[in-house]
């Protein structure tokens, strides 16, 4: 058996038991990741234990844009004055319960900065943005540095230097 991080395949992988203890993440991984692949609206990525098709964690990236006035001044004030800036959204992340705990969530979290910051060669991104679900899902972004936005505290940055940081730390 082997851990595996892949692009979601709706016919190999096996969704409709995960639970992670939010509902709406349950419901997106079983009913909609399959469409938003589709329509290119999100890439999903999943975590098997492969040759086992059940998917034991999950996340998703998108393009975004953020606006300059939902960042921190300091880190603000090293940015053009482009109303719109180029970022990354890691809309949704999240581990089967019973698999939490084991440092899955980090693995994931990290494949996904490391995924972020290579596209970076071919398409500028100047930051990371997670969007938490409640304060415990954002306290567990902020662990690895995310920062949150002025006008909301569930919706969080990393810059890509950070991100870049972040990597060689873990070193991948
Ligand atoms: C949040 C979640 C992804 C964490 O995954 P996990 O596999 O249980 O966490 P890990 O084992 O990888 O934890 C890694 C580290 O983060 C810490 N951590 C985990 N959850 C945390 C939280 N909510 N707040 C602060 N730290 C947290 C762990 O203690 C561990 O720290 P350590 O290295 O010092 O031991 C998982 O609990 C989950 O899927 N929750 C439900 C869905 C959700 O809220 N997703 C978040 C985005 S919407």
């Amino acid at each position: 058996m082997t851990l595996t991080i892949e692009p979601l395949a709706p016919r190999r992988h096996r969704r409709s038991a995960f639970c992670c203890g939010q509902d709406s993440l349950d419901s997106y991984i079983r009913k909609q990741a399959s469409q938003d692949l589709k329509k290119r609206v999100a890439m999903v990525f999943v975590l098997v234990d492969s040759p086992n098709p059940d998917v034991i964690a999950y996340y998703t990236l998108s393009s975004y844009t953020v606006h300059i006035t939902e960042l921190s001044e300091s880190f603000a004030k090293h940015l053009p004055r482009y109303p719109l800036l180029p970022a990354t959204l890691l809309g949704r992340l999240a581990v089967d319960s019973t698999h939490q705990g084991k440092h899955l969530g980090e693995l994931i979290l990290i494949d996904a900065l490391k995924k972020a910051l290579n596209a970076t060669a071919q398409v500028a991104s100047l930051a990371v943005i997670a969007e938490a679900l409640d304060e415990k899902a954002a306290n567990f972004y902020q662990k690895y540095g995310f920062q949150p936005f002025k006008q909301n505290p569930m919706k969080l940055y990393l810059s890509m230097k950070s991100v870049e940081a972040l990597c060689q730390t873990f070193n991948i």
